[in-house]
């Protein structure tokens, strides 16, 4: 099984196009220490020929054009494309923006939780994904799910998603409801578990969670590989870059650093490759010089940038 890792940054994107904090500065003026990157998204595949995306953010043209494996095959027919699926994780805007620019009368399978097919229901703009075309299926939580394209031929991946501790996408939050996390529920953001029906691996997609639960220590004892939300270092660091208000925590994000941290929190669990992603733009492990992106590679994590790729 292949996995890519096409998008590697929070909503917002690395620079953020209205940022001036040092590290967007940075990414702007091409400091050797930091590397620009795209929002988050995973693609994935069992045979190297069909993909199967996880999240479409709002830069997919621009991970399309990056990324040849994404791409119409040279001898192939005068529409096609290599993207046989679309599984998602929550309805944040930075993983399903994606979708509008997958228009173009394009079959492909899309698949998600209720609550997030329900946010698409919603919201007529996501019509121009035709669903005579673009079928959506529902994908439980509670088992097994064989990924097919729009045509029910098997792409080889099976895919488990399961709820994580996490918080509704920002635009639909509840403002009255600030005790009930804004309105959010079981579900309204998932972790997904990948596998092969080949390969005797399995890796788990997770970019947003806002606790390590008990639930997740379990399942994730002897994975192969965990892509893990990596969004803030420090819990309170938008607030102390003076870009912003809210605690990661307050977002739906861990943070990586601290007793409560996703590092302390799975720092006993068994897991094969540990790599953080969706890294928000004043994360400061984004520059390969700091101290903090010393301590997240002593402590076994690895930081995603887009292009990495990773063979289980
Ligand atoms: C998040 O991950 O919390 C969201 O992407 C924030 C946003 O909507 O920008
Ligand atoms: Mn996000």
């Amino acid at each position: 099984m292949r996995l890519k890792i096409i998008g590697s940054a929070a909503g917002g994107g690395f620079p953020q196009w209205n940022c001036n904090y040092r590290l967007s500065r940075a990414a702007r003026t091409g400091a050797q220490s930091v590397r620009a990157r795209t929002q988050s998204s995973l693609a994935a595949s069992a045979d190297g020929k069909r993909w199967v995306l996880f999240n479409a953010s709002p830069d997919i043209r621009q991970q399309i054009a990056e990324t040849p494996e994404l791409q119409p095959a040279a001898d192939g027919p005068l529409r096609a494309t290599p993207i046989a699926a679309v599984v998602l994780t929550n309805a944040d805007v930075d993983h399903i923006a994606g979708l509008l620019s997958l228009r173009e009368r394009q079959p492909f399978a899309l698949y998600a939780t209720r609550r997030v097919l329900d946010v698409l229901e919603e919201n007529p703009i996501f019509k121009v994904l035709d669903p005579a075309i673009v079928p959506r299926r529902e994908l439980a939580t509670d088992g097994a799910c064989d990924l097919r394209d729009a045509a029910d031929v098997p792409t080889g991946l099976t895919v488990e998603g399961f709820a994580v501790p996490g918080k509704v996408a920002l635009y639909l939050e509840d403002l009255s409801r600030p005790d009930a996390d804004y309105g959010s529920e079981e579900g309204d953001t998932i972790a997904l578990r990948i596998r092969s029906r080949e390969a005797d691996a399995a890796a788990f997609y997770i970019p947003g969670c806002a606790r390590i639960s008990a639930d997740l220590l379990r399942r994730l004892d002897g994975a192969d590989c965990l892509l893990f939300d990596g969004t803030v270092y420090t819990d309170d660091e938008m607030i102390t870059a003076g870009v912003g208000r809210k605690t990661g925590a307050r977002m739906g994000h861990i943070a990586m650093s601290g007793e409560n941290g996703s590092i302390a929190g799975l720092a006993e669990v068994a897991i094969g490759r540990r790599v953080f992603v969706h890294i928000n733009n004043t994360n400061p492990v984004l520059d390969e010089a700091s101290r903090e992106r010393r301590a997240v590679t002593a402590a076994g994590w690895e930081v995603a940038h887009d292009g990495m790729e990773i063979t289980l």
